[in-house]
């Protein structure tokens, strides 16, 4: 049996860090430091400079995946990168970054599940790879959040911000490591709760964020904790078996909601949100790699991974490490 086994992971963050303070002190919006930690656990996010897209960050967390995975470029046969916010509406980020690492090999191409397109991508991968379509696919999660947003809606624009995150995923005969189970949801009904509005097709505009934040939190919680009960009980793993649990990054009461509905410990569960706030599909690779960095995830432990966003869509993936 042939495996999708993560050979290496690396994120980039853009320089610029922003403080929540500025939101009041320099932008003139009615919101507060102690606001923004209480409801969200967020500090602060990076923002990308002017003129850094987001092929620039996503290049970036490539290399460094690339470098922790001891590979080339010339390596790779497919690049997937799950973005909400790509540089243009075409050609993709993908094939962007594909010609910036030197290849005219292979093939390239975004996946757009916004929050959940890093968990759409490993599931699209890691079929792959299990199918013998492909052996070793470079996956980056990579958004500039900070170009969709509405600098005036205090309930938004505290949220989010920028960055990246990439692994290298390769084919593994007979590997005990490697995607052990993947499960990918979505249901557009919820539509008008979070979206952009406008895009090349109903508006000829880029658009703003728009969101319920109220309502998305209690699908967010409900449908997180049933996804990842859906792949643990398909994978025949108990929950409470699993090593670590790699949440999307979007609110500290989510993840804080979740572990109580699944009895984690919250010491299992990789926290990113205070410095990072919500990068969207990079927020999930972003925060992996700070785990695994800092030796908290371990080669063999076994780590949930999971996300939940706009369409809405949402995800879980169970990997040994
Ligand atoms: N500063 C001060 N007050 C604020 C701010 C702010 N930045 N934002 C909202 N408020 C106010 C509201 O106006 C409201 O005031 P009112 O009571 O006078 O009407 C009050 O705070 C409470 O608002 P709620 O929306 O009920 O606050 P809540 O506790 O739900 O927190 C938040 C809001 C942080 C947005 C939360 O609901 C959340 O995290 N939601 C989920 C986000 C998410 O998971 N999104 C999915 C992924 S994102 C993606 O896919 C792109």
């Amino acid at each position: 049996m042939i495996r999708a086994v993560v050979r290496g992971i690396g994120s980039y963050l853009p320089e610029r860090v922003m403080q929540n303070a500025e939101f009041a002190n320099d932008l003139g919006l009615d919101t507060s430091d102690e606001w923004i930690r209480e409801r969200t656990g967020i500090q602060q996010r990076y923002i990308a400079a002017h003129g850094q897209t987001t092929a620039d960050l996503g290049y970036e967390a490539a290399k460094k995946a690339l470098a922790h995975a001891d590979c080339m470029p010339a390596d790779l046969d497919l690049v997937l990168v799950a973005t909400s916010t790509p540089d243009l509406t075409f050609p993709s980020t993908a094939t962007m970054i594909q010609h910036r690492l030197g290849m005219s090999h292979g093939a390239a191409f975004d996946v757009q599940a916004v929050c959940s397109g890093f968990l759409y991508g490993i599931h699209l991968a890691s079929k792959l790879i299990e199918a013998g379509a492909h052996k070793r696919i470079l996956l980056i999660g990579a958004e500039t959040f900070s170009r969709i947003l509405d600098w005036d809606d205090r309930g938004t624009c505290v949220l989010f911000g920028d960055g990246a995150g990439a692994v290298v995923l390769e084919a593994e005969e007979g590997s005990e490591r490697g995607v052990i189970h993947s499960v990918i949801r979505s249901d557009g009904a919820h539509k008008d709760m979070l979206y952009v509005d406008g895009g090349p097709s109903a508006t000829g505009t880029v658009g703003k964020l728009r969101m319920l934040g109220n309502a998305v939190f209690k699908h967010a919680v409900k449908d997180i904790a049933g996804i990842i009960e859906q792949c643990a009980d398909e994978a025949d793993v108990a929950v409470t078996d699993i090593d670590w649990f790699v949440p999307h990054q979007a609110n500290q009461r989510i993840l804080v909601a979740v572990a109580k509905r699944l009895k984690l410990r919250p010491e299992q569960v990789v926290s990113t949100v205070a410095s990072h706030a919500n990068t969207s599909a990079a927020s999930v690779p972003l925060a992996m790699d700070a785990a695994v960095r800092d030796g908290r995830i371990k080669r063999g432990d076994s780590v949930m991974l999971e996300a939940f966003g706009g369409g809405f869509t949402w995800g879980a993936c169970l990997l040994r490490y």
